[in-house]
């Protein structure tokens, strides 16, 4: 297809079509009844709908194509429409959420995700997929926190890369893959007081640093789009941000694909109070360089009108067709308009039992265990249990933003544990102690050990799910009180979409972070517990000691007055907790015992085009085999601006037989070791380094070295 010969057939109303996007209903309800409060609020008439250029959220492949043949049948240039939907960690097969599949520590697994959401997706005709949402945050009030991967920038930046191929597989014209789109650009995972859609404001070197690298990564991985945020940056909304989206996305970052709005952002620029009309927000955003709009009618109502005026050039409006034609010609859109739209493949290929499958092995990679005193894990079978809780008979494990998964198809923990053979006393489901009565307490005593199954329901959290408390909901940690009442070992199977404030929960003996794990969560919970197989998560996000704490993040500066002991007066620190997470970055028990020992570096001075090499031997000091997440983080000890107290710059996730010992090679090179300036520009300083080594933020092992500004011939 000549996308620019296209071009030059179109009226200006079709292009400014393209660049419209409606909800489907639009295309099979009765116009005439049905839909006509939807078509007078958004101010257009039946023919406009025929001009729109895509479409949000299609349910399956009838309906897929029945749109697409109504649509074809009465557009006038024949260019098809492109269907977009929210297929984030799943399409029916639903793996676990984003910040779980974060906590596996291997990327790996978000790219087997992404790859078996796209071929489920496919078969109902989707083309595009909002994921992966990539907006690094720092802040567990914070909803959405569930929808991304954690608080630092690297890790984000692997699971960014690893999702986005994952989706886009071997290109988007084939047949089973989605285009990927980078999301919510920029920040939005920093918005003040962790209110979801509220301000963002951060020095540009906070920005470079700490939540662009992500997006940049999605962008190097080929995302053909990007989503604009909902907030404010810096004072001017996101969506209509010239500097963000022209200079930084599309120049620094290089990104030439298509620009999307969020739901209805562009109607939002008014509410920001950055434009006083509809019409004016169009011209705004055409001139940052946005180019479908989502769910409202801006552009489609004023860009003609802009032009006509003379006040926007008409080749503002062609290089955003442009783009969007490209897109459809990428996607093979012009070769097959119903690509991939397949009611049968649908019936073979969605939950497949291949794919549920490989969501119960990544669900066990994602699980964190946080504490385990006295060994109370695994537990035999030979040991009797108690099931207490909200998740006992519980499906809802999905959690969300998780598309068309039923959750009714998933296990609850109750079956799971009899069907896997577990000698269960009593499996009573309950929000808190008074759901529960003598007799009750009398049962938990005849059991060996009492296991409680808790946490948030998966509504609370998501978009617009933003908490101030983040403890357990509707009493949940009288639970663990009752059961530790009666003597017995307790344990917690602790779900939950961001962090929590665990203080009542780690009076527990054991707790286990199942998160949302998605369509096979209970199977793979009680394989960990039983010991079937060992857990090898690690905390993406650091846990609070309490809200008073947040935001608290392991790669904090040092400040010039931080706290050593309580000697010192005049210190950063608290009066009422310590300045400790509850949890640290990076955090995960294992059923086996990692030791770290004889760690060296190759050279104590390293050239800046010379490679440092850093070579450690971990032991697995036991009898269980299991994984350990060896992760790798420097500190510069001097620089300008200053650097935090530690930078995760590597991490490999490693299997140890019992008993086996393994040297583990890591590799540095200078741009390693580099910050980027407030341009956003790689700065290398050389000085003295620490390196770290170990299984979590809080490890003490390290070497130091310098890195000389010359380089070696
Ligand atoms: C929502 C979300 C965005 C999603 C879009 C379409 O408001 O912010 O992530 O992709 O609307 O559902």
């Amino acid at each position: 297809m000549n996308i620019q010969s296209l071009l030059s057939t179109l009226t200006i109303e079709e292009k400014a079509g393209q660049l419209l996007q409606l909800a489907p209903f639009f295309f099979i309800k009765d116009l005439k009844v049905e839909v006509a409060g939807a078509l007078r609020a958004l101010d257009l008439s039946e023919a406009d709908i025929f001009l729109a250029g895509s479409v949000l959220g299609i349910h399956d492949a009838k309906e897929m194509i029945a749109v697409q043949k109504k649509y074809l049948q009465r557009s006038r240039h024949k260019i098809p429409l492109m269907f977009m939907a929210d297929v984030i960690h799943g399409y029916e097969t639903i793996f676990p959420i984003p910040i779980a599949l974060a906590s596996s520590f291997h990327p790996d697994l978000a790219k087997k995700a992404a790859r078996i959401a796209a071929l489920e997706a496919q078969t109902a005709g989707i083309h595009v997929t909002f994921a992966p949402m990539v907006d690094v945050s720092r802040d567990p009030r914070w909803g959405r926190v569930m929808e991304g991967f954690g608080e630092d920038a690297y890790l984000a930046s692997c699971f960014s890369c690893a999702s986005v191929e994952g989706f886009q597989h071997d290109g988007i014209g084939k047949e089973g893959n989605l285009a990927a789109c980078v999301k919510h650009f920029a920040a939005y995972g920093a918005p003040e007081a962790g209110r979801d859609y509220n301000t963002v404001d951060m020095s540009m070197h906070t920005f470079y640093n700490h939540y662009a690298p992500p997006y940049q990564a999605g962008i190097k991985a080929g995302a053909h789009l990007v989503m604009t945020a909902f907030n404010t940056f810096n004072g001017i909304p996101a969506t209509v941000h010239q500097g963000l989206l022209r200079d930084i996305l599309r120049g620094q970052m290089g990104f030439d694909g298509v620009v999307i709005t969020d739901y209805d952002a562009l109607q939002q620029v008014i509410t920001h109070g950055v434009a006083s009309e509809l019409k004016e927000a169009a011209r705004l955003a055409i001139e940052a360089g946005v180019d479908i709009e989502m769910a409202s009618t801006a552009y489609f109502r004023y860009l003609k009108t802009l032009i006509d005026e003379g006040v926007i050039p008409l080749a503002l409006l062609d290089e955003a067709v442009l783009r969007i034609l490209t897109l459809k010609e990428k996607l093979g859109l012009f070769d097959n308009p119903f690509k991939g739209a397949d009611a049968l493949k649908a019936t073979q290929r969605v939950r497949h039992p291949d794919h549920l499958a490989t969501s119960e092995r990544i669900a066990r990679e994602c699980t964190v265990l946080l504490k385990n005193d006295h060994q109370v894990l695994p537990l035999d079978k030979t040991r009797s249990i108690a099931l207490i809780g909200p998740y006992v008979d519980e499906s809802s494990t999905n959690g969300n933003w998780s598309w068309h998964g039923d959750h009714r198809l998933n296990e609850t923990l109750h079956h799971a544990f009899a069907r896997k053979g577990h000698d269960i006393v009593m499996a009573k489901t309950g929000n808190q102690a008074t759901d529960y009565d003598r007799q009750d307490i009398d049962t938990l005593k005849q059991a060996d050990v009492i296991i409680v199954c808790a946490g948030e329901q998966a509504r609370q959290s998501g978009e617009a799910r933003s908490r101030t408390r983040l403890d357990l909901p509707d009493g949940q940690e009288t639970l663990i009180k009752m059961a530790k009442a009666t003597g017995k070992p307790v344990v917690v199977l602790l779900f939950c979409g961001r962090p929590l404030v665990l203080k009542e929960i780690l009076k527990a003996d054991a707790v286990m972070l199942c998160w949302f794990l998605g369509s096979r969560a209970a199977s793979a919970i009680v394989d960990l517990v039983n010991g079937t197989f060992n857990p090898s998560g690690r905390l993406p996000m650091t846990f609070p000691q309490n809200e008073g704490q947040i935001p608290i993040y392991y790669n904090h500066l040092n400040t010039g007055r931080p706290y050593r002991d309580e000697r010192n007066e005049y210190v950063s620190k608290y009066l009422d907790v310590s300045n400790d997470p509850q949890l640290s970055f990076g955090h995960g028990l294992s059923y086996a015992r990692f030791n770290y020992e004889d760690m060296r570096l190759d050279k104590e001075v390293m050239a800046i085009n010379e490679t440092l090499t850093i070579t450690v031997t971990v032991t697995n000091d036991s009898q269980q085999a299991g994984h350990e997440v060896i992760q790798l983080y420097i500190r510069d000890l001097v620089s300008l601006p200053v650097r935090p107290v530690k930078e995760l710059k590597g991490f490999q996730k490693v299997w140890f037989d019992p008993a086996e010992t393994k040297s583990i090679v890591f590799e540095l090179k200078a741009k390693d070791l580099s910050a980027f300036d407030q341009q956003g520009k790689p700065q290398i300083e050389p000085g003295t380094f620490d390196v770290f080594v170990g299984g979590g933020s809080n490890t003490t092992l390290s070497r130091r070295f310098v890195l000389k500004d010359v380089g070696i011939k």
